[in-house]
């Protein structure tokens, strides 16, 4: 994978790699890897639509993002994922969507991207540990996925979860957090536009390492929110059970918003380091919201920010 996306590669020459998504309905039968060979027409509706979010950033190299990653299920080094995320099956994959919808059922990831417009959106990912980095994703609206399954006037919160398969994922035989991993948002943060269900970046299928097939991002949100692998989706009316705030609720409240001005009780979050810079990278300003202020602000009007965290 590795270099595979270059400079002198223009988007259009990019073949359009999502056409796996779909492969499991036009060819029979496994070991359909050599896609370059069936491109067409319906392949090529599949491809990614280029958007103007981020166009401003500089996104950081496919070797950087998917070499230093977060991913506990697979053990705790920035490096373990990239070793160990391939023994994670992801296909075929299904996510139990239920609660308060209408629709509530077990969907296949072929269901899920039915009639979905994939868009490229560059957003900023600021990590809780000061990292950050510019990640070109490749995904949909979380809204339109909740429209499609009928949200019901109860439901006020959005609950996540990560796959839990300890033949598959080394990480998980050791108590780091509570498994599985968990996330939630309030309705309104789910449903805003800037929130996504990301299935590959730099037009490419998500690498395991960062959440493969289908994982959530919150690019307002401190990293550990956009939860990865996800298998379930469930519309509640309390505010749901969260991995890290069940580890610390001090360090990581419900709502974790990328927010310079709270510190975590154990270091400032008044700068980060862009990955990929190395060792000496120079400090850059955390922005409220993540530089994401104008889009989310009013969503937190009247809150207090350094209290409800
Ligand atoms: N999701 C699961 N299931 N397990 C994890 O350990 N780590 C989180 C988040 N999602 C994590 C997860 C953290 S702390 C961050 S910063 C981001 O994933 C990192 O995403 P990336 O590896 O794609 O950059």
């Amino acid at each position: 994978m590795a270099g595979r996306y270059k400079s002198d590669l223009k988007w259009s020459d990019v073949t359009p790699k999502h056409a796996w998504m779909n492969r499991r309905q036009l060819i029979a039968g496994s070991g359909a890897l050599a896609l370059g060979s069936i491109a067409g027409p319906a392949m090529a509706s599949l491809a990614a639509k280029k958007t103007d979010y981020g166009a401003d950033l500089e996104p950081n190299d496919w070797d950087a993002i998917t070499s230093y990653n977060n991913f506990y299920e697979f053990g705790t080094d920035k490096g373990d994922p990239a070793t160990y995320a391939h023994a994670l099956t992801t296909d075929p994959w299904t996510v139990e969507i239920d609660g308060l919808i209408d629709n509530p059922g077990s969907y296949g990831m072929e269901d899920i991207l039915a009639n979905v417009t994939l868009e490229e959106r560059i957003y900023r990912l600021r990590c809780v540990e000061r990292w950050s980095m510019v990640v070109p994703w490749v995904g949909f609206e979380l809204a339109d996925l909740l429209n499609r399954v009928g949200v019901q006037p109860s439901a006020k919160y959005v609950s996540f979860e990560t796959a839990l398969r300890p033949d598959e994922m080394r990480g998980v035989s050791q108590n780091v957090i509570e498994w599985p991993y968990r996330e939630g948002l309030r309705l309104d943060e789910a449903m805003h536009p800037l929130t996504i269900m990301a299935t590959g970046l730099y037009d490419e299928p998500m690498p395991n390492q960062n959440g493969a097939p289908i994982r959530l991002v919150v690019p307002w949100k401190y990293g550990y929110k956009s939860i990865k692998s996800v298998v379930r989706i469930s519309l509640v009316d309390q505010m749901p059970v969260t991995a890290w705030n069940t580890y610390s609720p001090r360090e990581y409240g419900f709502y974790s918003n990328v927010n310079p001005d709270r510190d975590h009780p154990r270091w400032s979050q008044k700068f980060e380091r862009k990955v990929g810079g190395g060792l000496f990278a120079k400090q850059i300003p955390t922005q409220l919201f993540n530089g994401y202020e104008e889009e989310v602000g009013s969503l937190y009007a009247g809150m207090d920010l350094l209290e409800d965290h």
